[in-house]
């Protein structure tokens, strides 16, 4: 049902009225209700419950199992669940369910399918339950759940039914707009959240716009060239598709999609830890002759990040970026938010508990005590390049040259992590010169930077920022999400072209032929830092004070 909604989504066509309804019970059954949750059992099925691998019994002979029986195991002492037809016993995996219990006990005697295939990549359930688990084949199509509908999805799927042309987005701002429009809210709740009050997230944005050009005229700009090299691999962009959890909440194609459409328009793609596709998947969508890297989040058992590291070599991927702004999940109100509605039942002590439980989960898979030792035992490892993802502060990017890394993205994790870290332009702003006073500029040592990047203007400028000596790269999360959500592989196409024509003619404007050219003299930062973002809750709370009153007011 899920993929015929999205057929809904893709081509844009109305929705037969009854379709519409099953669409609306479908497509709103998991993401509004039951994302946060569940989201982290992602994780948990990557990352985290591996102790499990070595508990699995052997393999009994399956049976059909009648759907009338089935259903009668609906109760958290006797949770049976179906997946693709197949009939799983999670009774005793729920309390190590990291996305905590309440979500599999949702679906006790239904169907999970589509829920499940959002969130877990292939062969979680193999790698995780033990085989006796596996209890055998339905007889017949199990239950679904029963959703209320509400005036949101109702809306929602008349978007789906009218969405404009792929051909009509003019540029990023129009493929979020999109997204907000026709995602599930908890979908969008996730993707576009930032933390606390959203200050990071909004001034990643706006500091590129308190960057202003110095473009240099009368230059012959008939030929501009917008293709660079990032960590040796050519590109002919010099931006790239930053790595963004569960893709699959946005389209089914998840992180395939978004590995053709880039890898057909040239454009290097990093794949998160936390894809909804697996790795294996990712990497066979690759088309011949592209680039991608991944982002690694370094579970507290040290051999499954050894053996992802190992699996990313083996499967062609050129880079690993170890993301170390994420000990723990962020404080992402918006999302959380979604996540209690229509939850009757909220104010219970163990749904209260299920809420902490989502992010002490996460913090159960990525390691909180990482420390730079373990980094470079990593980058020992292997011999792909390893860079740092999430630096937030001069000092750690000068120990990173130091201690030999590839490189550094200066990240603040798309402003979802601590609020009120810097803008990374700004923070490039600063590295830059201050690398070069000391003396501490290597050649092979790359600069990327990601957040609020909506513009080639934005891109040029970063570029700028680097100088002649430092190769600085610009990564987009969230723009490929909309994109990838709305149109699929045409999307993540399409924003592509629209981001390299916006290249090409700003250099034309800006005077530069090629990306070399660029340095510090096209950019005026004298007004760069400062703070733009207001404190919206502060100031929707704060009462004004009152002037003097006239006699007759
Ligand atoms: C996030 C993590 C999963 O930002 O990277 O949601």
């Amino acid at each position: 049902m899920w993929r015929t909604s999205y057929r809904a989504f893709t081509t844009g066509k109305k929705p037969l009225p009854r379709l519409s309804r099953t669409l609306a019970s479908s497509a709103k059954q998991f993401p509004r209700r039951s994302l946060g949750a569940v989201f982290v059992a992602g994780l948990g099925a990557a990352l985290v419950c591996r102790q499990q691998l070595s508990s699995e019994s052997p393999a009994l002979p399956k049976r059909i199992v009648p759907v009338d029986e089935f259903v009668k195991h609906n109760r958290p002492d006797d949770c049976w669940v179906a997946i693709r037809g197949q009939v799983y016993d999670m009774t005793e995996f729920l309390p190590q369910h990291p996305g905590g219990q309440s979500p599999i006990i949702r679906y006790s005697g239904h169907d999970a399918t589509e829920l499940f295939e959002q969130l877990h990549p292939k062969g979680t359930i193999e790698k995780n339950l033990p085989k006796d688990k596996h209890l055998g084949q339905l007889d017949g199509p199990a239950p679904t759940l029963e959703v209320a509908e509400d005036e949101f999805e109702e809306e929602r799927l008349e978007n789906v039914a009218n969405m404009p042309n792929v051909n009509e987005v003019m540029n990023l701002h129009d493929f979020e707009y999109i997204a907000k429009k026709i995602l599930p809210k908890g979908a969008w709740a996730y993707y576009s959240s930032g933390a606390d009050d959203e200050v990071s997230m909004r001034e990643n944005h706006y500091a590129y716009q308190r960057i202003y050009f110095r473009p240099r005229v009368l230059v012959d700009v008939s030929k501009v060239d917008t293709s660079t090299t990032l960590l040796g691999t050519p590109t002919s962009v010099p931006f790239y598709v930053s790595a963004t959890a569960l893709a699959k909440l946005g389209h089914p194609d998840g992180e395939c999609s978004i590995a053709r459409g880039a890898g057909k328009e040239g454009v290097i793609q990093m794949i998160s830890t936390l894809a909804s596709n697996s790795l294996e998947e990712i990497a066979a969508a690759r088309v011949p002759g592209a680039t991608q890297w991944f982002q690694l989040y370094v579970n507290e058992d040290r051999n499954v990040a050894f053996e992802m590291v190992k699996k990313a070599e083996r499967l062609g991927i050129k880079a690993i970026f170890v993301t170390v702004d994420a000990p723990s999940l962020g404080n992402r109100e918006k999302d959380a938010r979604v996540k209690f509605e229509g939850e009757s039942d909220v104010q219970k002590s163990n749904e209260v508990v299920r809420s902490q439980g989502a992010s002490r989960a996460l913090s159960s898979f990525i390691d909180t005590r990482l420390t730079w030792d373990d980094v470079i035992k990593i980058k020992q490892s292997t011999k792909l390049p390893v860079l740092i993802k999430g630096v937030q502060r001069l000092e750690d990017v000068v120990r990173a040259v130091d201690d030999g890394f590839d490189g550094v993205v200066l990240s603040n994790h798309g402003g979802r992590q601590l609020d009120t870290a810097p803008p990374p332009v700004e923070l490039l702003a600063e590295v830059v010169p201050e690398l070069r006073r000391r003396n501490k500029l290597r050649p092979d040592f790359e600069i990327f930077i990601d957040g609020g990047v909506r513009r080639g203007t934005d891109i040029l400028k970063a570029l700028a920022l680097g100088g002649q000596n430092v190769r600085v790269g610009v990564g987009l999360g969230r723009p490929f999400l909309y994109a990838n959500s709305a149109y699929g592989e045409n999307g993540v196409r399409k924003a592509i072209q629209l981001l390299k024509d916006e290249l090409e003619m700003d250099m034309r404007l800006l005077g530069v032929r090629n990306l070399r050219e660029l340095d510090e003299t096209f950019v005026d930062t004298r007004r760069l830092i400062g703070r733009d973002a207001p404190d919206e809750l502060y100031n929707q709370l704060y009462s004004p004070l009152k002037t003097v009153k006239f006699r007759n007011e």
